[in-house]
């Protein structure tokens, strides 16, 4: 039998989302949106597309759950994306309501699924999945450090006129400002990015990294970056229902590795066809470990929020 994956949430990602795990045939798909005959429209444009495509999945759309009964994976892109001058906390109260209806809806249908959150702010959103679906912890987690690192690589790789795949980095922390870019991990087929960039220019991609989604809102004025994270998702996706054991930093809640505790916050995980199946506690210097403490301090802001809400 197929695999089964629900994406909540139509619109930009959400049909990304359901885009590329048709193209790689990794499940059928659910779509589910609030708005009547979007995610119907959709799902059948995106069926339409297999014989061009060569895919063989079935995708659906629907504006209720019963249709996502026994999913594998529960995406969670419903919500509202940003809008120039926005944060991403700016959406924390909005958002908060969606995850929370949407994740209650999901698990009552899926009650063995894994959660994958996008909705922002990403790590208070699957702070709020992890204690409405009371799923253990290694079946909820949230896309954001896959989504950065790339952006660090890729600017990398135009930096240096190199293939991008050659360039590997790490990005830790909250999905805000404040992430933090390992630069002392970064590389070039192995050779320290150190050799070969001054540091001004080093700061300098750094710095675009973490404004990676305010340059793409900037641009397009009535939303924000869709194609990268899509990716990113169908990517951890991937990776548990192939059970691929691949090592990606997701948002993964965190009960006392990096000295942290009871938060949501990205570091380097596997995941597996059990979903988190290990977080990696790398060493990290003084110096970084203060900058992941700072950004896990500004998650815990944002969930101190949601308690003083609930
Ligand atoms: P969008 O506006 O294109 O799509 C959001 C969809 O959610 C809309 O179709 C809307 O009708 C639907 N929706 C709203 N309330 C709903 C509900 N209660 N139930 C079901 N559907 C509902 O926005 P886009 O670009 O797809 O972004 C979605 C979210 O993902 C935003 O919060 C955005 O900030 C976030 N995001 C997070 C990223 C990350 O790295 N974690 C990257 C990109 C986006
Ligand atoms: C991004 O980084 C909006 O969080 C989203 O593009």
């Amino acid at each position: 039998m197929r695999k089964k994956v629900t994406v909540i949430g139509a619109g930009n990602v959400g049909a990304n989302c359901a885009l590329r795990i048709a193209e790689k045939e990794l499940a059928d798909v659910v779509v589910v949106d609030i708005v009547e005959g979007v995610p119907q429209g959709k799902a059948l444009d995106l069926l339409q597309s297999g014989p061009v495509q060569g895919y063989d999945v079935m995708l659906t759309g629907a504006n209720d759950y019963e249709p996502t009964a026994n999913s594998d994976i529960v995406v969670i892109t419903a919500g509202l994306p940003r809008k120039p001058g926005m944060s991403r906390d700016d959406l924390l109260m909005a958002n908060y309501e969606v995850v929370k209806t949407a994740t209650e809806q999901a698990v009552k249908y899926s009650p063995n699924a894994m959660l994958v959150l996008v909705t922002n702010p990403l790590d208070a959103m699957c702070q709020t999945a992890y204690w409405v679906s009371k799923f253990s912890k290694n079946r909820v987690m949230g896309m954001a450090g896959i989504l950065d690192t790339a952006r660090f690589r890729t600017f990398i790789a135009q930096e240096l006129q190199v293939s991008a795949q050659n360039v590997t980095a790490l990005v830790l922390g909250g999905h805000g400002d404040t992430m933090v870019p390992l630069v002392r991990l970064a590389s070039v087929s192995g050779i320290p990015l150190t050799e070969l960039l001054d540091q001004a220019t080093i700061d300098r991609l750094v710095d675009r990294a973490r404004n990676g989604g305010a340059e793409i809102v900037k641009y397009l004025k009535t939303g924000s970056a869709y194609y990268a994270p899509s990716a990113a998702t169908v990517e951890m996706v991937e990776s548990i229902l192939k059970d691929q054991k691949k090592v990606l930093p997701c948002a993964v809640y965190l009960e006392g590795e990096y000295g942290i505790r009871d938060l949501f916050v990205g570091v380097p995980v596997k995941l597996g066809a059990l979903g988190v199946e290990k977080v990696y506690e790398i060493k990290l210097t003084d110096d970084e470990l203060a900058a992941l403490h700072k950004s896990a301090k500004a998650v815990q802001e944002l969930v101190d929020i949601l308690k003083r809400k609930m």
